[in-house]
């Protein structure tokens, strides 16, 4: 059985804890229970809009959703298979992300012990490519299985043809509105292989004393709630907007203007390199302001809150905001992280 909730109030299924509607909410539990839904109502679909919310860590409303979301509550991780050179988990799409990483370091793997307190759900990790650290979901991910839409198929994308890029995958282009993802394979690994390159990582785990899987979370996690808000208290989607990657000769043109401005190398890219839209904000002083009850966080300016019953629009009249001045000043155009719906 699907759970259907008709004019349902979506405060507590948005991070940014906006107050609005959607027309129906269908909840599934089981791939048996999503496919038996579409086959019998699925032509809802294709009356009215309809899309699928994931944790809900990274949508923005702007007003009531006049349409279908569909949401997971599938969970569960299963061992595929455990040798010595990995560990193959499989994990239904709606398990807390979180919750997988705890899983992993509790065991002592290895591999996405970097992601730890990232909002968001296994299926939205692989459509987003989730990223922090040093390290994006795509390093873990084996395999997505997905429905698809149009013939209620199951299938099986491998991890090297979801075109993962940075925040990027196959999800969010030619498959968006053809599949839903059901579970997510990703591959662990016994053997150490500590990533501890960015930031402040390396300081935060020495003072643990012990280099495990669960001491870096521990680490990352100490790391995370210092700098960013918790949606709990103070309702945000992590970064609103995505660093821009730019050709290196203009990136190199603005640290002449900027010296201090940080970069980063990007992988398979070396034409480019990525700057960071946090510093661009925080040089323009935006850290810690507000427009209406909208605001851009105290410590970490790529971060824009709920000051307390924003409404979406607010949010992103702040955000258009900050997109302008961010091309006056510094000729950049920045895209927000978040999906604005
Ligand atoms: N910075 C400032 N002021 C700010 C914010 C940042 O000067 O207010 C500077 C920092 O000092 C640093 C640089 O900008 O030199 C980059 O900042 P940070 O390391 O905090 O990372 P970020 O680019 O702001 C990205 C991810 C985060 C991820 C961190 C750490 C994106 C869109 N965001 O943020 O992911 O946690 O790196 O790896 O790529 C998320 O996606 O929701 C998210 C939180």
């Amino acid at each position: 059985m699907v759970q259907k909730k008709a004019n349902i109030s979506l405060k507590a299924y948005n991070s940014f804890g906006v107050d609005t509607t959607a027309d129906l909410l269908v909840e599934w539990e089981s791939v048996a229970d999503l496919v038996e839904w579409m086959r019998t109502e699925g032509d809802t679909l294709t009356s009215k809009p309809w899309n699928i919310l994931g944790g809900g860590c990274n949508t923005l409303f702007t007003g009531p959703y006049h349409g279908t979301l569909i949401h997971s509550v599938a969970k569960g991780i299963t061992v595929v298979s455990d040798t010595p050179e990995e560990v193959i988990i499989r994990v239904e799409a709606g398990h807390l992300w979180d919750d997988v990483v705890a899983w992993s370091c509790e065991r002592g793997l290895w591999g996405i012990e970097n992601l730890s307190a990232i909002p968001s759900s296994a299926g939205a990790s692989a459509v987003q490519n989730i990223g922090a650290y040093g390290v994006e979901a795509k390093d873990c991910i084996r395999s997505v299985e997905v429905l698809y839409v149009d013939t209620l198929e199951l299938g099986t994308i491998a991890g090297c043809d979801c075109e993962f890029g940075y925040r990027h995958s196959i999800f969010k282009t030619s498959l968006a509105g053809k599949v839903i993802i059901t579970a997510v394979n990703y591959r662990l690994s016994h053997t150490p292989a500590p990533k501890l390159g960015y930031g402040s990582i390396q300081e935060e785990v020495a003072k643990l004393g012990e280099l495990t899987p669960q001491a870096i979370r521990t680490a990352i996690t100490t790391i995370r709630n210092s700098k960013l808000p918790d949606p709990a208290v103070t309702g945000n989607a992590g970064s609103f907007f995505t660093n821009p990657i730019l050709p290196r000769e203009q990136v190199e043109a603005l640290k002449e203007l900027y010296p201090t401005m940080p970069t980063y190398e990007v992988e398979g890219r070396p034409e480019c390199l990525k700057i960071a839209t946090g510093w661009m904000i925080d040089q323009l002083g935006w850290k810690g302001r507000s427009m209406g009850r909208a605001g851009v966080h105290n410590k970490q300016a790529l971060v824009l809150v709920n000051l307390g019953g924003a409404t979406g629009e607010e949010v992103v009249a702040l955000a258009e905001r900050i997109c302008a001045e961010v091309k006056e000043k510094f000729g950049v155009e920045i895209h927000p992280e978040v999906n604005i719906l």
